[in-house]
């Protein structure tokens, strides 16, 4: 009775070493040794990120920030050249890439939706603004997102600043 209790703890213990070390030693002795990089490493440098499948042909577009509500307003414009026609979420990244005046933003990314800006320069909407994306120059607002909307060359896109307008009932 104690020794099979004492087979049963070696080879608990065992087992629990084998559990512990496999990840080196069987990937060693399986496969072999491999230079492969860790899961974690598997990093491309943003300026080398390949092309995506559903790129088109390289397109310009600008990216115009305005902002005429707070005390500090300010208005800035960037253009992306020769860059292949993807969605404009990667337009704007490749914005802030250029490190001119756009220098950074922030969205929440809601399932079907894609992602929502926040915040564009550090400056969020708040619960009576938010940023408006409209086509210049036609200056109609965007009926999708910026995950969705796939801008055309030489198109501008507007993100103002602008008031929620609600309508109270009295
Ligand atoms: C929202 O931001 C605008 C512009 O800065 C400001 O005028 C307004 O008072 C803010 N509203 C709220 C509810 O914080
Ligand atoms: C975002 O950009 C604004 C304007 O340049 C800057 O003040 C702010 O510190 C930046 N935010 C972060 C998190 O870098
Ligand atoms: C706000 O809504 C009211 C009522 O729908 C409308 O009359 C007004 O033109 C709107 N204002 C703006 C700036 O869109």
């Amino acid at each position: 009775m104690f020794s099979s209790l004492r087979l049963l703890v070696m080879c608990a213990v065992l087992a629990a070493f084998l559990h512990h070390t496999q990840a080196w030693w069987l990937d060693t002795w399986w496969y072999g040794y491999r230079k492969a990089a860790l899961p974690g490493n598997r990093c491309e440098i943003i300026e080398d990120r390949r092309s995506c499948d559903s790129c088109g042909y390289p397109i310009d577009v600008t990216i115009m920030v305005k902002n005429e509500l707070t005390d500090s307003p300010f208005k800035l414009e960037e253009t992306i050249q020769q860059e292949p026609q993807q969605t404009l979420i990667r337009f704007l990244e490749k914005a802030v890439e250029q490190g001119n005046s756009f220098h950074n933003f922030t969205a929440t990314y809601y399932q079907n939706l894609g992602y929502s800006i926040e915040s564009i320069n550090g400056l969020s909407g708040n619960s009576s603004t938010y940023w408006k994306i409209s086509s210049l120059p036609s200056k109609a607002d965007l009926l999708c997102g910026v995950t969705t909307y796939v801008p055309e060359h030489g198109e501008i896109l507007l993100f103002d600043l602008t008031p929620i307008n609600v309508t109270y009932h009295s």
